[in-house]
């Protein structure tokens, strides 16, 4: 597998092989597997139609950039100029939902769909899709919006961060656990063995 890898890679392809590509193909033509904000702009300047962050699915690399986190600045900066859509970890409708109001126009999915194609072939596919369909649905709902131009980045919550509450001596707070502050404001029960208490904070690449 490694062999077919270090096959299927090649490091030498560069910005000039993308201009190269854009001279002689006068269609749309998207990236995937863009991982940085400086990329995302060279991309544009390229001429590029879309981009997709994606580590594609942290398969190659367990500790590559994580898109869900990449997709709010890389909106800002080239979100007007180009379509920016996301790929990896979208595991349910609520993945689906979060992205897009953070500004993703679409998501990808790898393994969900693989999932159930192997759970069930075809009736497999169709029934990941009627799932994610439904939790796309039942987010919305939870969410108060009835449509995708709804969603804004306040529909998302991101724990940017876990850190001890200054000066809250654990028997203040019930004992055992020290109390953390999350981005929102709010205090949580720091979890026993690890901080990975929201989407892509543990240590798989997942957005
Ligand atoms: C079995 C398998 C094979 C894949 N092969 C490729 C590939 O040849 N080229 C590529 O860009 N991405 C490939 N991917 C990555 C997917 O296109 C996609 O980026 C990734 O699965 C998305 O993450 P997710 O699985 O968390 O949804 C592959 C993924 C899987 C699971």
């Amino acid at each position: 597998m490694g062999e077919l890898l270090d096959a299927a890679m090649d490091p030498t392809i560069s910005y000039d092989d993308l201009a190269i590509i854009r001279d002689l193909w006068p269609g749309k033509i998207v990236v995937k597997g863009v991982q940085n904000v400086e990329d995302s702009q060279r991309l544009i300047d390229a001429g590029v139609d879309g981009i997709i962050l994606s580590n594609h699915g942290g398969r190659q690399l367990d500790r590559a950039p994580i898109p869900f986190r990449l997709l709010p600045e890389v909106v800002r900066e080239v979100g007007k100029d180009a379509t920016v859509m996301i790929d990896t970890g979208i595991m349910n409708g609520a993945d689906i939902v979060a992205s897009i109001a953070l500004g993703a126009k679409f998501t990808l999915i790898g393994r969900a769909y693989l999932y159930g194609l192997m759970a069930g072939g075809r009736q497999g596919v169709d029934r990941t899709i009627a799932i994610l369909r439904s939790e796309i649905e039942r987010t919305m709902k939870l969410l108060g919006v009835s449509t995708l131009a709804e969603l804004e980045p306040r529909h998302v919550t991101q724990l940017t961060r876990l850190m001890p509450l200054a000066g809250a001596p654990a028997e203040a707070v019930g004992g055992g656990a020290p109390r953390v502050r999350v981005a929102s404001g709010t205090t949580a029960r720091a979890p026993k063995a690890s901080a990975s208490a929201s989407k892509g904070t543990g240590s798989r690449a997942k957005n």
